[in-house]
Parts: C-alpha cells; structure tokens; sequence
C-alpha cells in the first residue's frame, strides 16, 4: 500500500492511523493536579487541622472557604461539602422532605446513584425516558407523573445541561420540587445560568472521573437557607449544635456522616480555581471537532439544549443502528481516537436503567422490602426491562468520544480527519 492509501484505508483494516498519538486519559481535573493541589494538603497536614468544625488553631475551616467560593462561583447562596455525589442526592432529597410514600422522577440514562439516593431517602423512584438529547424527556416526565409524585431529578448526563426551561415550567405547574443532579457537568450552564441553579437544590460530584475532582467529594447547592440547615443537619448527626453555626429548623434525628474532611476542602478549592480554565479548553477542542464533521449528513449529533453551556467533555452522535454503533467506535478506536459504544446487551453498564437489576426486580438490603413495601406508600411503582424504549434505541445507536481538555489543536484536526474517514467508509 503506498502512503497516501495507507491514510486513507482505515487502520481498522491495515491503514495508518489518523491520530498520531492516543487520547490522553480522561481525568480532566484529576490530570491537573499539580502543585497548587499538594501545596493545599501540604498546608492542612502542616496544620494538623484535619476536622472542619475544630482542630488545634482556629484557623479558617479550608471546607468552609470552598463552600463559599463554590456557591459564589455558581451564583448560589449556599454550598455544602459532603463525601460524595451520592452523599449530595441523598442530603439533599432529605433535605427537601423527600421521604416514605414519595415518588421521584428519574432518568433512564443516569447513573444508578441518582436512583439509589432515591431509595436509600425512603422514597421510590419512577424511571422516565430521556430524548435525543440523552436528558430527561419533559413529555415522558408528564406522563409518569402520579398523585405520589413529590420531585423531578433532572441528571444533567456527560457534561450537557437538560431541557431546564420545560422542567421548571412542568415543575411550576405540576407543584413539584426539583433536584438536580449536576455529577457529571460541574460548572456547565443553561441559557447564562449555571446549572444546580435551577431546581431548590443541586448536587455535585467531586469523583476522580469528574471534571473537577478531590478524588471522592460532593456539593449540595441551594438558596434556602432553609433546605441548606435540613441538608447540614443531616450529613452530621450533630449538625444541629456545631459551634459557630446557626440554624432556622428545629432539630430532627436520621442524619448521617457525610461530612467533608479539610484535606478534601483543600483539594476541592484548588481544583475549582481551575474549573474555568478546563472548561474553556473542551469547549475549545469540541468546537474545533464539531465544525470539522458539521458538514457530514450521515452523523447526527446530539441535540444540546444550549451548546454554549455544555461543558463539553464529551462529543455524541447516533448512526442507524446499534451493529453500526459498534463498528463505528471501533474503527475509531483503530484511529486511536477513545471511542466507544453506549450500550451493549452483554455488558453491564450502570448508567443504563436496564441494567439496575436490584432495582427492577426490588431487592433491599432487608428481607423487609422496604420502601417498595412501605404502608405508606400507595403507589404502584412498576419496573422491566424494557420499560423506556425509546431509551435503548437511542443509546444503542450512539456512539460517544472523550473531548479531553489535553487534546492540542492537532489532535482536534486528527481527530476529524478520523471521523471523516470512517464515516466515509463505514456510514
Ligand atoms: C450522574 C451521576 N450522579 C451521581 C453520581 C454519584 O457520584 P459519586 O460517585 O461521587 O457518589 C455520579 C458519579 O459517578 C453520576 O455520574
């Protein structure tokens, strides 16, 4: 083969990648860390204040100065630190009285910790189809709708914000609460608006895989001071007496210990002085992709309810069917481009309902059954697998490429000299 149709034959097949080099791993805060982070724990451990409500100095609580400059950045009233995302989903469900006898909307596409929060809060969660965008579908949420119906999840999927001006609308009308779950688009936004703004409270993850990260962390975002003193009371026991913190509720027992440890404080305020930057260069490298394939009829893009928000970790686009999904990201990958299918029947994926299976079929921690069994619950939450269609058949056809903040322009130019090349063969 001579070198010019060795470029164009696809690697999958014996040709020269179009990538020079793979993708970088997709760790997009977790690969900054760097200098400003070590120097952060450095100083807590130096410090050997290593609680957020007392230690040996009175120094300035390092969880408390990122809570604040985590609400500030998000134009929020009010940030709370706890362990994790799921952490965040379940103190804030508690938070806004979500409890026995309730149920929530929750999309089909998310990952299976935004329903467990759900559960492990006492409630039952009614799982809704997500469009073509892959966020939940405001019509299906309509539907599922039922006189137990207490909120609305609306799970903000790979790095894209959902339909927020319908959820609301539908919210208002429908007088249901609403909790975002923004684990997977820390600092992305909706017409101008950052998203865990929209809805009484939004929950972040701050997990290694996200895009600002402390290695395990979350945040609960609200402007209630209200909902923030439930949702403070019930990550810590104790919540209701910590020096120096007043509060507007009356104390209630239940709560837990999902608080925040100042080593994860510091990790967390140093990587949120990066969130913008790391924003700004996937939003750069995603445009110089999306404008590279734009002209390509046989790839249909996601739809994003606002392009200028996504966060842009991610590029998805669907093909006709799940065979050619498939052959797709692995010809992509043969460009060394980090391609891959969104759903495979044999592969256990937890982001996809289908595979809840403890969900689906109700199996609790307690012979119990509880809260499926609940006496206070008069609902009739019914799950199978094949319950959101719509669902599977867009996942099966998607294919989904990293958008790594490290890709340089070349690998950006690279990379659609990858799509073009095999949607020319194979689409
Ligand atoms: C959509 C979504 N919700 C919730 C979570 C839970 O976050 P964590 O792993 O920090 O508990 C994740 C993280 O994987 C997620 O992707």
């Amino acid at each position: 083969m001579g070198v010019d149709a060795a470029q164009k034959e696809l690697a999958l097949y014996g040709g020269t990648p179009a990538r020079t080099r793979p993708d970088p791993p997709m760790f997009p805060g977790g690969m900054e860390i760097g200098e400003e982070e070590r120097q952060a724990v450095l100083d807590v451990l130096e410090s050997k204040n290593l609680f957020r409500y007392y230690g040996v100095t009175d120094r300035p609580s390092k969880v408390a100065q990122f809570e604040q400059a985590f609400a500030r950045h998000m134009g929020a009233k009010y940030a709370l630190g706890v362990t994790s995302g799921t952490a965040a989903l379940h103190t804030g469900l508690v938070a806004l009285g979500i409890g026995p006898g309730d149920e929530v909307i929750v999309p089909a596409y998310t990952f299976i910790a935004s329903a467990a929060a759900v559960i492990a809060a006492n409630a039952i969660p009614i799982i809704a189809e997500v469009d073509d965008s892959l966020t939940l579908d405001p019509a299906d949420v309509e539907r599922k709708i039922t006189p137990y119906t207490k909120a609305i999840m609306p799970v903000h999927m790979r790095g894209a914000p959902c339909d927020m001006d319908a959820i609301m609308a539908l919210a208002r009308r429908r007088n249901l609460l609403v909790i975002e779950d923004v684990a997977q688009s820390d600092g992305g936004s909706y017409k101008g608006k950052r998203l865990g703004t929209f809805g009484d409270v939004g929950c972040f993850s701050l997990q290694y895989h996200k895009i600002i990260t402390s290695g395990e962390g979350g945040v609960v975002l609200t402007d209630d001071k209200r909902l923030y003193d439930r949702a403070r009371m019930f990550h810590d026991s104790a919540g209701a007496w910590r020096r120096g913190e007043q509060s507007t509720v009356e104390p209630f027992t239940g709560g837990t210990n999902y608080r925040m440890s100042e080593i994860t404080g510091a990790l967390a305020l140093a990587q949120l002085g990066k969130l913008e930057d790391l924003l700004a260069r996937m939003r750069r490298n995603k445009r110089i992709i999306r404008e590279g394939i734009a002209d390509l009829a046989q790839i249909q893009l996601r739809r994003l309810h606002d392009p200028e928000g996504d966060t842009g970790i991610c590029l998805i686009f669907f093909v006709e069917n799940g065979e050619r999904a498939k052959l797709v990201a692995e010809a992509l990958r043969a460009e060394r481009v980090s391609a891959g299918s969104m759903y495979d029947e044999g592969v256990p994926d937890w982001h996809i309902y289908r595979h809840w299976t403890h969900i689906l079929h109700k199996r609790t921690a307690t012979p119990t059954g509880c809260p499926f069994t609940c006496p206070f619950y008069k609902g009739k939450a019914e799950y199978s697998e094949d319950m959101c269609p719509r669902t599977l058949e867009l996942l099966g056809r998607a294919v989904h490429l990293n958008v790594s903040p490290l890709l340089t322009e070349q690998d950006c130019e690279e990379t659609v000299a990858a799509i073009r090349k095999v949607a020319e063969a194979l689409l």
